[in-house]
Protein backbone atom coordinates (compact mmCIF):
# COMPACT_ATOMS: atom_id res chain seq x y z
CA UNK A 1 0.00 0.00 0.00
CA UNK A 2 1.14 3.80 -0.59
CA UNK A 3 0.48 6.16 1.89
CA UNK A 4 -0.01 9.50 0.65
CA UNK A 5 2.85 11.73 1.13
CA UNK A 6 2.76 14.76 3.84
CA UNK A 7 1.06 18.07 2.96
CA UNK A 8 3.76 20.33 3.04
CA UNK A 9 5.08 23.97 1.40
CA UNK A 10 8.14 24.10 0.14
CA UNK A 11 10.00 27.15 1.23
CA UNK A 12 13.58 26.37 0.29
CA UNK A 13 13.97 25.44 -3.27
CA UNK A 14 16.21 26.71 -6.41
CA UNK A 15 14.30 26.33 -9.87
CA UNK A 16 17.74 26.32 -11.20
CA UNK A 17 18.79 23.48 -9.12
CA UNK A 18 15.67 21.17 -10.14
CA UNK A 19 17.35 20.73 -14.10
CA UNK A 20 17.27 17.07 -14.04
CA UNK A 21 20.25 16.07 -16.52
CA UNK A 22 17.09 14.29 -18.44
CA UNK A 23 15.99 18.02 -18.84
CA UNK A 24 19.54 19.26 -19.10
CA UNK A 25 20.66 17.18 -22.27
CA UNK A 26 17.00 17.66 -24.02
CA UNK A 27 17.58 21.34 -23.56
CA UNK A 28 21.21 21.43 -24.70
CA UNK A 29 20.05 19.53 -27.76
CA UNK A 30 17.19 21.85 -28.14
CA UNK A 31 19.41 25.03 -28.03
CA UNK A 32 22.67 23.45 -29.32
CA UNK A 33 24.85 23.76 -26.29
CA UNK A 34 27.79 21.28 -25.29
CA UNK A 35 27.62 19.51 -22.46
CA UNK A 36 30.11 17.23 -21.11
CA UNK A 37 28.34 14.10 -21.71
CA UNK A 38 24.99 13.98 -23.25
CA UNK A 39 23.65 11.08 -21.39
CA UNK A 40 21.99 11.72 -18.19
CA UNK A 41 23.45 9.38 -15.77
CA UNK A 42 27.36 10.29 -16.96
CA UNK A 43 26.65 14.07 -16.18
CA UNK A 44 24.88 12.85 -12.76
CA UNK A 45 27.85 10.82 -12.21
CA UNK A 46 30.06 14.45 -11.84
CA UNK A 47 27.66 15.04 -8.97
CA UNK A 48 30.30 14.72 -6.04
CA UNK A 49 30.70 18.15 -4.43
CA UNK A 50 33.02 18.94 -1.47
CA UNK A 51 32.04 21.89 -0.31
CA UNK A 52 28.96 24.49 -1.22
CA UNK A 53 31.99 25.93 -4.26
CA UNK A 54 32.26 22.64 -5.88
CA UNK A 55 28.55 22.77 -6.50
CA UNK A 56 28.02 26.16 -7.64
CA UNK A 57 30.57 25.60 -10.24
CA UNK A 58 28.19 23.07 -11.81
CA UNK A 59 25.10 24.48 -11.12
CA UNK A 60 25.97 28.09 -12.61
CA UNK A 61 28.14 25.87 -15.79
CA UNK A 62 24.79 24.05 -16.62
CA UNK A 63 22.55 26.94 -16.46
CA UNK A 64 24.04 27.89 -20.33
CA UNK A 65 21.34 25.38 -21.58
CA UNK A 66 18.24 27.67 -20.49
CA UNK A 67 17.48 29.96 -23.56
CA UNK A 68 14.14 30.89 -24.37
CA UNK A 69 11.02 31.44 -22.50
CA UNK A 70 9.87 27.81 -23.48
CA UNK A 71 13.03 26.44 -21.55
CA UNK A 72 12.27 28.36 -18.39
CA UNK A 73 8.53 26.93 -18.52
CA UNK A 74 9.34 23.39 -19.37
CA UNK A 75 12.30 23.92 -16.07
CA UNK A 76 9.07 25.07 -13.95
CA UNK A 77 6.55 23.11 -15.13
CA UNK A 78 8.82 19.62 -14.23
CA UNK A 79 9.69 20.81 -10.91
CA UNK A 80 5.71 21.65 -9.80
CA UNK A 81 4.88 18.40 -11.55
CA UNK A 82 7.39 16.49 -9.37
CA UNK A 83 6.98 18.43 -6.32
CA UNK A 84 3.10 18.27 -6.62
CA UNK A 85 3.54 14.49 -6.23
CA UNK A 86 5.82 15.03 -3.66
CA UNK A 87 2.92 16.20 -1.25
CA UNK A 88 3.84 20.11 -2.06
CA UNK A 89 0.53 22.28 -1.80
CA UNK A 90 2.61 25.54 -1.73
CA UNK A 91 6.04 26.52 -3.24
CA UNK A 92 7.80 29.30 -2.99
CA UNK A 93 10.21 29.18 -5.25
CA UNK A 94 14.17 31.20 -5.65
CA UNK A 95 15.71 32.24 -8.86
CA UNK A 96 19.32 33.76 -9.90
CA UNK A 97 18.17 36.39 -12.79
CA UNK A 98 22.01 37.57 -12.90
CA UNK A 99 23.00 34.19 -13.90
CA UNK A 100 20.74 34.28 -16.88
CA UNK A 101 21.56 37.79 -17.72
CA UNK A 102 25.00 36.99 -17.97
CA UNK A 103 24.18 34.39 -20.54
CA UNK A 104 22.30 37.47 -22.40
CA UNK A 105 19.14 36.24 -21.66
CA UNK A 106 16.68 39.38 -20.76
CA UNK A 107 14.24 39.56 -17.56
CA UNK A 108 11.10 39.17 -19.30
CA UNK A 109 12.36 35.52 -20.56
CA UNK A 110 13.10 34.10 -17.69
CA UNK A 111 9.75 36.26 -15.85
CA UNK A 112 7.70 35.30 -19.09
CA UNK A 113 8.68 31.24 -18.81
CA UNK A 114 8.42 30.52 -14.89
CA UNK A 115 5.44 32.89 -14.46
CA UNK A 116 3.50 30.88 -16.92
CA UNK A 117 4.40 27.42 -15.45
CA UNK A 118 3.19 28.70 -12.14
CA UNK A 119 -0.34 29.88 -13.49
CA UNK A 120 -0.45 26.68 -15.73
CA UNK A 121 0.47 24.47 -12.57
CA UNK A 122 -2.05 26.12 -10.16
CA UNK A 123 -4.44 25.26 -12.95
CA UNK A 124 -3.76 22.07 -13.55
CA UNK A 125 -2.15 20.36 -10.26
CA UNK A 126 -3.81 23.06 -7.94
CA UNK A 127 -0.30 23.74 -6.23
CA UNK A 128 -0.24 27.25 -5.13
CA UNK A 129 3.34 28.92 -6.16
CA UNK A 130 5.59 32.14 -6.22
CA UNK A 131 8.93 33.58 -7.18
CA UNK A 132 11.39 34.98 -5.26
CA UNK A 133 14.20 36.86 -6.89
CA UNK A 134 17.94 36.01 -5.50
CA UNK A 135 20.78 37.99 -5.35
CA UNK A 136 24.04 36.47 -6.39
CA UNK A 137 26.59 37.58 -2.91
CA UNK A 138 29.63 37.43 -5.33
CA UNK A 139 28.70 39.68 -7.32
CA UNK A 140 28.19 42.12 -4.92
CA UNK A 141 26.01 44.85 -3.53
CA UNK A 142 25.77 47.41 -5.96
CA UNK A 143 24.95 44.16 -8.49
CA UNK A 144 21.87 43.32 -6.41
CA UNK A 145 20.62 46.76 -6.00
CA UNK A 146 20.40 47.20 -10.26
CA UNK A 147 19.29 43.79 -10.40
CA UNK A 148 16.10 44.85 -8.21
CA UNK A 149 15.98 47.84 -10.19
CA UNK A 150 15.93 46.28 -13.88
CA UNK A 151 13.36 43.52 -11.72
CA UNK A 152 11.04 46.66 -11.06
CA UNK A 153 8.75 46.05 -14.26
CA UNK A 154 8.13 42.68 -12.99
CA UNK A 155 6.96 43.53 -9.45
CA UNK A 156 3.82 41.49 -9.94
CA UNK A 157 5.22 38.70 -10.68
CA UNK A 158 7.82 37.32 -7.59
CA UNK A 159 6.73 37.93 -3.97
CA UNK A 160 10.33 38.71 -2.09
CA UNK A 161 14.09 38.76 -2.53
CA UNK A 162 16.88 36.40 -1.12
CA UNK A 163 20.25 35.86 -1.10
CA UNK A 164 22.08 32.79 -2.36
CA UNK A 165 25.46 31.69 -3.77
CA UNK A 166 28.93 31.78 -2.28
CA UNK A 167 28.29 32.73 1.81
CA UNK A 168 31.81 32.98 3.40
CA UNK A 169 33.91 36.06 2.38
CA UNK A 170 29.83 37.69 1.13
CA UNK A 171 28.10 38.51 4.31
CA UNK A 172 24.86 40.53 4.73
CA UNK A 173 26.24 43.52 5.43
CA UNK A 174 27.37 44.23 2.14
CA UNK A 175 23.42 43.67 0.94
CA UNK A 176 21.69 46.59 3.08
CA UNK A 177 20.76 48.56 0.16
CA UNK A 178 19.20 46.18 -1.80
CA UNK A 179 17.05 44.38 1.06
CA UNK A 180 16.22 48.06 2.46
CA UNK A 181 14.90 48.95 -1.26
CA UNK A 182 13.13 45.62 -1.51
CA UNK A 183 11.64 46.14 1.90
CA UNK A 184 10.00 49.63 0.45
CA UNK A 185 8.72 47.99 -2.37
CA UNK A 186 7.02 45.45 -0.27
CA UNK A 187 8.54 42.25 -0.89
CA UNK A 188 9.46 40.10 1.52
CA UNK A 189 12.96 39.05 2.53
CA UNK A 190 15.25 35.77 3.27
CA UNK A 191 18.59 35.07 3.00
CA UNK A 192 21.08 31.92 3.12
CA UNK A 193 22.80 32.24 6.34
CA UNK A 194 25.00 29.92 8.27
CA UNK A 195 25.20 27.03 5.86
CA UNK A 196 28.95 27.65 5.45
CA UNK A 197 29.17 30.82 7.42
CA UNK A 198 29.14 30.86 11.54
CA UNK A 199 26.27 32.85 13.70
CA UNK A 200 27.56 36.14 12.88
CA UNK A 201 26.22 35.73 9.34
CA UNK A 202 22.56 34.62 10.84
CA UNK A 203 22.91 37.64 13.14
CA UNK A 204 23.48 39.84 10.13
CA UNK A 205 20.39 38.53 8.38
CA UNK A 206 18.10 39.34 10.66
CA UNK A 207 19.70 42.62 12.16
CA UNK A 208 21.01 44.46 8.79
CA UNK A 209 18.73 42.72 6.12
CA UNK A 210 15.31 42.03 8.00
CA UNK A 211 14.74 39.40 7.22
CA UNK A 212 11.74 36.82 8.01
CA UNK A 213 13.56 33.81 7.26
CA UNK A 214 16.51 32.30 7.28
CA UNK A 215 17.53 29.74 4.57
CA UNK A 216 19.06 27.17 6.12
CA UNK A 217 20.83 28.67 9.69
CA UNK A 218 21.86 25.43 10.68
CA UNK A 219 25.23 26.57 12.28
CA UNK A 220 22.76 29.09 14.68
CA UNK A 221 22.96 26.09 16.90
CA UNK A 222 27.34 26.68 17.80
CA UNK A 223 25.52 29.98 19.51
CA UNK A 224 23.24 29.22 21.93
CA UNK A 225 21.98 33.42 22.25
CA UNK A 226 20.98 32.90 18.65
CA UNK A 227 19.26 29.87 19.67
CA UNK A 228 17.30 31.61 21.79
CA UNK A 229 16.71 34.80 19.86
CA UNK A 230 15.44 32.58 16.90
CA UNK A 231 13.33 30.67 19.20
CA UNK A 232 11.69 33.33 21.03
CA UNK A 233 10.89 35.34 17.80
CA UNK A 234 9.74 32.14 16.02
CA UNK A 235 12.10 33.21 12.93
CA UNK A 236 11.65 29.94 10.66
CA UNK A 237 15.00 27.88 9.55
CA UNK A 238 14.27 26.73 5.95
CA UNK A 239 16.75 23.34 6.42
CA UNK A 240 17.51 20.99 2.89
CA UNK A 241 19.27 18.00 4.95
CA UNK A 242 20.25 16.03 2.02
CA UNK A 243 22.06 19.34 0.84
CA UNK A 244 23.54 19.71 4.21
CA UNK A 245 24.88 16.39 3.45
CA UNK A 246 26.18 16.47 -0.40
CA UNK A 247 27.83 19.71 0.58
CA UNK A 248 29.07 18.39 3.60
CA UNK A 249 28.43 21.67 5.70
CA UNK A 250 27.55 18.21 8.14
CA UNK A 251 29.31 15.19 7.96
CA UNK A 252 26.98 12.77 7.80
CA UNK A 253 22.84 12.76 8.21
CA UNK A 254 23.02 11.36 11.36
CA UNK A 255 25.16 14.70 12.77
CA UNK A 256 22.56 16.57 11.37
CA UNK A 257 21.77 19.28 14.30
CA UNK A 258 17.94 18.59 13.33
CA UNK A 259 16.70 16.62 16.07
CA UNK A 260 18.64 19.85 18.69
CA UNK A 261 17.03 22.13 16.43
CA UNK A 262 13.45 20.78 16.74
CA UNK A 263 14.12 20.15 20.71
CA UNK A 264 15.44 23.85 21.32
CA UNK A 265 11.78 24.88 19.98
CA UNK A 266 12.88 26.44 16.14
CA UNK A 267 10.22 26.60 13.67
CA UNK A 268 12.25 24.21 11.63
CA UNK A 269 10.70 23.18 7.97
CA UNK A 270 12.10 20.57 5.28
CA UNK A 271 13.07 21.40 1.54
CA UNK A 272 15.10 20.30 -1.19
CA UNK A 273 17.68 22.97 -2.03
CA UNK A 274 18.88 21.87 -5.52
CA UNK A 275 16.72 18.13 -5.61
CA UNK A 276 18.37 17.64 -9.35
CA UNK A 277 21.73 17.72 -7.29
CA UNK A 278 21.45 16.47 -4.27
CA UNK A 279 19.50 13.26 -4.71
CA UNK A 280 15.62 13.94 -3.33
CA UNK A 281 13.23 16.11 -3.32
CA UNK A 282 11.44 17.09 -0.35
CA UNK A 283 9.53 13.66 0.43
CA UNK A 284 13.00 12.01 0.19
CA UNK A 285 13.98 14.68 2.40
CA UNK A 286 11.49 13.81 4.72
CA UNK A 287 12.03 10.20 4.53
CA UNK A 288 15.75 10.67 5.35
CA UNK A 289 15.13 12.68 8.48
CA UNK A 290 12.55 9.78 9.66
CA UNK A 291 14.18 6.89 8.93
CA UNK A 292 17.68 8.58 10.23
CA UNK A 293 16.16 10.13 13.50
CA UNK A 294 12.83 7.56 13.96
CA UNK A 295 10.66 10.50 14.01
CA UNK A 296 7.17 10.02 15.11
CA UNK A 297 4.16 10.77 13.40
CA UNK A 298 3.90 14.09 15.72
CA UNK A 299 7.34 14.83 14.86
CA UNK A 300 6.66 14.94 11.49
CA UNK A 301 3.23 16.77 11.55
CA UNK A 302 5.31 19.34 13.13
CA UNK A 303 7.64 19.88 10.70
CA UNK A 304 4.61 19.68 7.79
CA UNK A 305 2.61 22.25 10.03
CA UNK A 306 5.92 24.49 10.86
CA UNK A 307 5.86 24.96 6.64
CA UNK A 308 2.54 26.22 6.59
CA UNK A 309 3.30 28.66 9.21
CA UNK A 310 6.42 30.02 7.85
CA UNK A 311 4.59 29.96 4.27
CA UNK A 312 4.17 33.93 3.00
CA UNK A 313 0.38 32.97 2.44
CA UNK A 314 -2.72 34.77 4.09
CA UNK A 315 -3.40 33.27 7.82
CA UNK A 316 -6.21 31.82 6.25
CA UNK A 317 -4.73 29.83 4.00
CA UNK A 318 -2.50 28.48 6.09
CA UNK A 319 -5.13 27.38 8.50
CA UNK A 320 -6.46 25.36 5.68
CA UNK A 321 -3.38 23.98 4.80
CA UNK A 322 -2.49 22.91 8.85
CA UNK A 323 -5.97 21.84 8.79
CA UNK A 324 -5.32 19.50 6.04
CA UNK A 325 -2.10 18.49 8.01
CA UNK A 326 -3.93 17.47 11.03
CA UNK A 327 -5.86 15.08 8.74
CA UNK A 328 -3.30 13.53 7.68
CA UNK A 329 -1.50 12.76 11.30
CA UNK A 330 -4.94 11.31 12.19
CA UNK A 331 -5.59 9.10 9.29
CA UNK A 332 -1.65 7.60 9.76
CA UNK A 333 -3.11 7.49 13.40
CA UNK A 334 -5.66 5.75 12.71
CA UNK A 335 -3.75 3.45 10.74
CA UNK A 336 -1.13 2.32 12.94
CA UNK A 337 -3.70 1.66 16.11
CA UNK A 338 -5.35 -0.77 13.03
CA UNK A 339 -8.88 1.30 13.68
N1 LIG B 1 22.35 28.43 -4.91
C1 LIG B 1 21.75 27.26 -5.15
N2 LIG B 1 21.82 26.46 -4.08
C2 LIG B 1 22.49 27.13 -3.12
C3 LIG B 1 22.87 26.84 -1.79
N3 LIG B 1 22.61 25.67 -1.20
N4 LIG B 1 23.56 27.77 -1.11
C4 LIG B 1 23.85 28.94 -1.67
N5 LIG B 1 23.49 29.26 -2.93
C5 LIG B 1 22.81 28.37 -3.64
ZN1 LIG C 1 19.60 27.23 -1.17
Amino acid sequence: MTVAKWPVAELHVHIEGTLETELLVALARRNDVALPSYDPDVLRELYRFTDLQSFLDIYYANLAVLRTEADFYDLGMAYLTRASAAGVRRAEIFFDPQTHLANGIQLDVVFGGLTRSLVDARETLGISADLILCFLRHLGGQAALETLEAAIPFLDQFIGVGLDSAEVGFPPSLFTEAFAKAEALGLHRVAHAGEEGGPDYVYEALDLLGVERVDHGIRAVEDPRLVELLRERQIPLTVCPLSNVCLRATPTLGAHPLPAMLAAGLLVTISSDDPAYFGGYVDDNLDALQNEFGLDHAQMATLARNSFRAAFLPEAEKRRHIEAVQEHLEGLLRLTSGA
